[in-house]
């Protein structure tokens, strides 16, 4: 039982520190000036004050689950004397400390986000950032020993935070398309072609950073000689499908910068826009699918032994 519930709180974790990490660092390249004051283009404020305390609950609910797990024992049932010692003695307990005290300075942060937007956004941003990173010490990517240690550490750290990049943009795009209106307020669609069009060259510099820190990642936990061995057991097929799901989050990608955002322009132009965002829609939405069922492969597959069939 607490097996699955430390692999539903990581799930629930990666995706709000990705939106937390990732909404507010796209507001400071995608959106301009007067925009980051709009709720009604992306409620900034509110969503950075939720996601900062269902991060704190969510750390908390996780830390008991994985104390619980390691003990053997049921939720309530975990002594106050096994945390006291994973927060004191582990560097697990010393990445929850890390996390809690960044997300308690993102609510600090959502405070100031009317008066001094930039400020606080790059603020919630580095400061998700850190927490978001801290997840990589509860993964593999701290169970490596020495030099290579180093690399893995840094490469998943990394990887975590391309991950929330493209997770938080994908999730601020679909929220400006789905408050576009159809019919009116073409200035609003506007908005949205130019954070799309601007979203294109941080999106390539996203993906090539996943492709090269999940490659090492990869490499550095299986090893070139085991990665047909790994690929047999439940760790690899969780992370083949993790691969297929990004090739298609890559083909709606492709599909959205070549063909629809060129569509939607000529729409704008044409003010028959409708169709055009309708389409926007749809493709950011099966995109942001994959990118959450993926986010669920990893919790999963990151509390498992890559090899001996794990
Ligand atoms: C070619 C594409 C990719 C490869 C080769 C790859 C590879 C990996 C590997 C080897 C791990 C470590 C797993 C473990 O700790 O057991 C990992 C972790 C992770 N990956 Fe990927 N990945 C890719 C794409 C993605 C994408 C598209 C996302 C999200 C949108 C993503 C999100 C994550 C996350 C959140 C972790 C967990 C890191 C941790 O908790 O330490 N990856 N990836």
């Amino acid at each position: 039982m607490s097996d699955w519930l430390v692999i539903a709180a990581r799930f629930a974790l990666y995706g709000d520190l990705a939106l937390l990490f990732g909404v507010p660092l796209f507001a400071l390249y995608g959106l301009r000036g007067e925009e980051r004051h709009h709720a009604r283009l992306l409620p900034l404020r509110p969503l950075a004050g939720t996601l900062a305390i269902t991060g704190i609950a969510l750390s908390a609910i996780g830390f008991v689950a994985m104390a619980a797990a390691m003990a053997g024992t049921g939720l309530l049932q975990v002594e106050s004397d096994t945390l006291t010692m994973l927060l004191a003695q582990t560097s697990v307990g010393t990445a929850f400390l890390v996390r809690m005290a960044a997300l308690a300075f993102c609510l600090f942060a959502g405070v100031l986000l009317s008066r001094h937007p930039v400020a606080a956004l790059s603020a919630i941003s580095v400061a998700a950032g850190v927490g978001l990173s801290s997840l990589a010490w509860s993964g593999h990517g701290a169970a490596t020993e020495g030099g290579a240690g180093m690399v893995h550490l840094g490469a998943d750290i990394l990887h975590l935070l391309a991950a929330g990049a493209w997770v938080g943009a994908l999730f601020a795009l679909l929220l400006l398309a789905l408050r576009g209106s159809p019919k009116d307020d073409a200035g609003q669609v506007r908005t949205l072609h130019r954070a799309l069009d601007g979203f294109a060259g941080v999106g390539t510099v996203i993906v090539g950073l996943i492709v090269v820190t999940g490659l090492a990642n990869g490499l550095v936990i299986v090893g070139i000689a085991n990665v047909m061995s790994a690929a047999a057991g439940l760790w690899g097929q969780l992370m083949l499908a993790k691969i297929v799901l990004f090739l298609g989050m890559l083909a709606m990608a492709a599909a959205n910068r070549f063909r629809l955002t060129p569509s939607l322009e000529r729409a704008i132009e044409r003010r028959d826009h409708a169709q055009a965002l309708a389409f926007l829609r749809r493709s950011l939405a099966v995109e942001t699918v994959m990118a959450i069922m993926i986010l669920g492969l990893v919790a999963w597959l990151s509390t498992l032994e890559p090899l001996n069939g794990g």
